[in-house]
């Protein structure tokens, strides 16, 4: 009898949105989820995830130095660092997507809020103020340092338990990312006349 069976669902048509609704959470924090069709062990999936969260943790605090000090440099080179600090912001968006979206696929849960990264990162926290340009670069460079860092070990370990995909994707998309922005970043460090090329008599006398 359809009528029957149909009685339970139905709800009376009402045009109010249900709004501030509360639930239980459908899948912890370090999880992963069962059963998915890609062939990697739920054991596999634990752990890839768990270090992707981590490079996540670290390329999102990444990204939000990369923003600060897009605002807050100052000085000769003011336009250009500027303009390259938004640059490297903006691919370290993409970088944060596919990490988090690769943590998914592998039915894992990524880290998403301010206050779960800064638990979790290795970066270290910079002050509130304004910081001179070398400074802010340095700052920079250590957080790329410790990111390509995690990257080869994640990507050995990645490789060694079969997880092709994580493996190419922290080589191919974040590695890469990673060592082509530090060497932008580095040559801002080289000491170099900006108007008058240095003498080399002088340069002997000193
Ligand atoms: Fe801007």
């Amino acid at each position: 009898m359809p009528k029957k069976e149909n009685a339970g669902r139905q709800t009376p048509i009402n045009a109010q949105p249900r709004i501030h609704q509360h639930a239980a959470e459908i899948q912890a924090y370090g999880t992963v989820s069962h059963a998915l069709p890609l062939d990697l062990d739920e054991a596999v999936r634990l752990e890839m995830t768990e270090q992707l969260n981590q490079l996540l943790a670290d390329s999102m605090t990444l990204r939000d130095l990369y923003k600060k000090a897009h605002w807050q440099v100052a000085g000769p080179t003011f336009y250009q660092l500027h303009l390259l600090f938004d640059k490297h912001f903006g691919e370290q968006v993409e970088i944060v997507d596919t990490i988090a979206e690769r943590i998914q696929l592998l039915g894992g849960i990524s880290i998403a809020m301010a206050p779960d990264v800064a638990e979790t990162t290795k970066i270290e926290r910079p002050p509130r103020g304004r910081e001179e340009v070398p400074v802010q670069i340095s700052r920079l460079l250590d957080a790329h340092l410790i990111i390509v860092g995690e990257c080869r070990t994640l990507a050995a370990r990645a490789s060694e338990l079969g997880d092709d995909g994580t493996n190419d994707t922290v080589v191919s998309d974040v590695l890469r990312t990673n060592e082509l922005q530090s060497w932008f970043l580095t040559e801002h460090l080289v000491e170099m006349p900006l108007v008058h090329a240095q003498d080399p008599v002088m340069r002997k006398a000193g």
